[in-house]
């Protein structure tokens, strides 16, 4: 078994009880890759992330995680947010044990483990502290330890370094591509910044307008390496986000 699942879109269709938001979308997302998906505001990119972690129920069309059919959410496909969806009242260690006991692990292993992924997004010595003590860097770092813990199969990541300054996100997109080498899963990325999409990206997914089809769909062959390689790849990606606005 690979360590990332694939996901499976077919034709799905997507509305909030009125005109579809998602309209027959197909999408096929690799086992361990980092599919990032963009486009303008309101295009639908968190409505499909939340089908993909199972949160929302589909019109019609399909979601297949490894070949069987998404209904509800599983532990092994996880999601992070952008604003801080950590518990308040619950200290660092303790946000990341939750996720680990929702992920199964036994009481007695969590607190280790929760340590070790703690240190692993270089929060040592930030144990006992409470979210809002944090800065905002250190709150996504420790959403990101909370959403990779417990090793989910495929992780949704919808925009969590969008309020983050420049220097923090840069930081963090390394961050994140050192954890998931060396804990490899399949990840969704949503975000409307296109150079952060070909840095992180193996593909990028560029969604039309509400209800419209995809856009483009760009194969990044040099993801995680200098910007400047990627230059004709950002112009094709720029261009067609500009098509959309033009056809809106
Ligand atoms: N809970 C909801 N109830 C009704 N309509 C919704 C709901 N959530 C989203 N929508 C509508 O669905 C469309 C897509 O919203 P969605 O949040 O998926 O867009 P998005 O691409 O993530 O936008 P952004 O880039 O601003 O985050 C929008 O028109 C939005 O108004
Ligand atoms: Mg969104």
């Amino acid at each position: 078994m690979t360590a990332g699942m694939s996901l499976t879109v077919s034709d799905l269709v997507l509305s909030y009880g009125g005109a579809p938001v998602v309209n027959r979308l197909d999408l096929t997302v690799r086992p361990g890759e980092i599919m990032v998906l963009t486009g303008p505001s309101g295009c639908g990119k968190s409505t499909v992330l939340r089908a993909l972690a199972g949160l929302l129920r589909q019109d019609s069309g399909q979601i297949l995680a490894d070949g069987d059919p998404v209904t509800t959410t599983s532990r092994d496909r996880a999601m992070v947010f952008q604003d801080s969806a950590l518990l308040p009242w619950r200290t660092v260690r303790s946000n990341v044990e939750l996720a680990l006991k929702l992920a199964g692990l036994p009481r007695a292993g969590r607190r280790a483990e929760a340590l070790r992924w703690i240190a692993d997004v270089g929060l040592t010595g930030f144990e006992d502290y409470l979210p809002k003590s944090l800065s905002g860097g250190m709150r996504q770092r420790v959403q990101l330890a909370r959403g990779l813990a417990g090793n989910p199969r495929a992780v949704m990541m919808d925009e969590p370094f969008g309020a983050l300054d420049a220097q923090t996100r840069t930081s963090m997109q390394r961050l994140l591509i050192e954890t998931w080498r060396t804990h490899p899963t399949t990840i969704v990325f949503v975000t409307h910044d296109v150079d952060e999409a070909l840095r992180l990206g193996d593909r990028v997914a560029v969604l039309g307008r509400a209800g419209q089809p995809l856009r483009a769909l760009v194969d990044v062959p040099t993801p995680r390496s200098p910007d400047s390689e990627r230059t004709a790849l950002r112009a094709e990606i720029l261009a067609a986000l500009d098509n959309t606005e033009l056809i809106s």
